[in-house]
């Protein structure tokens, strides 16, 4: 069994991050959400992993390298254009072969692992199995009707009526069956090659799709929003951990909080579950639950709670609470102190900023 990672993609939806950075490299609870993806394939027992890059490409093997600090082995599969998943499928012939494989969208975060769901594949003669998930929003994703007996009477992507609440979860199960398949669907209205369209070739053509409905909680980390629910979903589950040169000083740092090499946290309250980074200054300010904080950022004279920033970056003299908020790299974020008292913003393109 191999896996495949799709990480191309423009992630238009998380700019401006996105703009500097791969959407798959966000870090969710200080772990990039690709880290993610190739640890859950790597403990599900899948070493040999194909990853999908495109124009973000440089930033993704910077980050991974070829796998070994994860205990696997990468190779990369570059995408000209980002033309659909199936096409990013069709991309990969050669490093798949005719071996079964798992395909993981690089911006899904799972709970609970895939072990179980490749578990179930290698022991049945399926064809294919996919994953579906209740949401309240299925026109925007890939809907899957099932019949009375629970088997698949069709998939269709996006739709604008759907025909039911069950989306495509971004975690799929292929033998060499979903070659034909690939070879055979044409672009769908938006352009791409649908993996949807592929399955529902598969299930046309009589082949065996086994679709497992996934209880826990799953997020699609497509929007900002998304990316501080994952955060807050993965951080409820971290066990806490405190570096031990990390330095705490005439602070409360409650139970429920990570603190990670070189860490110190100064005349401050922080109440997890949160979890600040590597070499991060926490200095006479709150942190509360549900926030990340990466590595070498400062937060000065702030109250901060249920956000996420990115590393190199300052937060400091704020005199309201930052919330439910999404900061970037090298930012900078501090009080106008002198004349006039103006608000004075420097802010990227398709930035968001909600001023009280
Ligand atoms: O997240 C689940 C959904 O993912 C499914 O419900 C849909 O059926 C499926 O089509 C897909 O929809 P999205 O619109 O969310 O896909 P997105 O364009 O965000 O791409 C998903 C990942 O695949 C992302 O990491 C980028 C990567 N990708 C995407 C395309 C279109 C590629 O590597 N190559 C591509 O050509």
């Amino acid at each position: 069994m191999k896996g495949l990672i799709l990480s191309g993609g423009k992630g238009t939806r998380l700019r401006p991050l996105t703009y500097t950075n791969a959407k798959q490299l966000i870090p969710v609870a200080n772990k990039p959400v690709l880290v993610r993806v190739i640890e859950s394939i790597r403990d599900a027992g899948v070493d040999e992993i194909g990853v999908v890059i495109g124009e973000t490409g440089p930033l993704i093997r910077e980050t991974i390298g070829d796998g070994s600090k994860f205990g696997v082995k990468i190779t990369y599969i570059p995408q000209d254009s980002p033309d659909g998943l199936a096409h990013a499928v069709k991309i990969s012939r050669d490093f798949l072969g005719d071996d079964r494989f798992v395909m993981f969208l690089g911006d899904n975060v799972i709970q609970g692992g895939i072990s179980r769901l490749i578990g179930d594949f290698a022991n049945h003669d399926w064809n294919s199995q996919i994953v579906l998930k209740e949401v309240e929003n299925p026109t925007a994703y890939g809907v899957a009707k099932l019949r009375a007996d629970g088997s698949i009477e069709q998939l269709i992507e996006k739709p604008k009526n759907p025909p039911s609440n069950l989306a495509l979860v971004g975690i799929y199960m292929f033998d060499q069956t979903i070659w034909e398949a690939v070879n055979s669907i044409k672009p769908s209205p938006r352009g791409e090659l649908e993996i949807t369209d592929a399955i529902q070739w598969l299930i046309t053509a009589g082949r065996t799709v086994y679709p497992h409905v996934h209880k826990g909680w799953w997020v699609d980390t497509g929007k900002a929003t998304d990316m501080l629910e994952a955060n807050s979903l993965v951080l409820e589950e971290l066990t806490p951990t405190i570096a031990p040169d990390a330095i705490i000083e005439n602070s409360h740092v409650d139970r429920r909080v990570t603190l990670e090499k070189g860490a110190k946290i100064i005349n401050s309250t922080v109440r997890g579950p949160t979890i600040i980074g590597e070499n991060t200054i926490i200095e006479n300010s709150y942190v509360g639950p549900f926030t990340s904080i990466y590595y070498n950022v400062t937060v000065l004279n702030c109250e901060i709670e249920r956000s996420i920033v990115l590393e190199n970056s300052t937060l400091s003299d704020l005199n309201v609470r930052l919330q439910d908020s999404l900061i970037g790299r090298y930012a900078s974020v501090s009080r106008n102190d002198s004349r006039p008292q103006a608000m004075k913003m420097n802010i990227g393109d398709h930035s968001n900023l909600w001023v009280v």
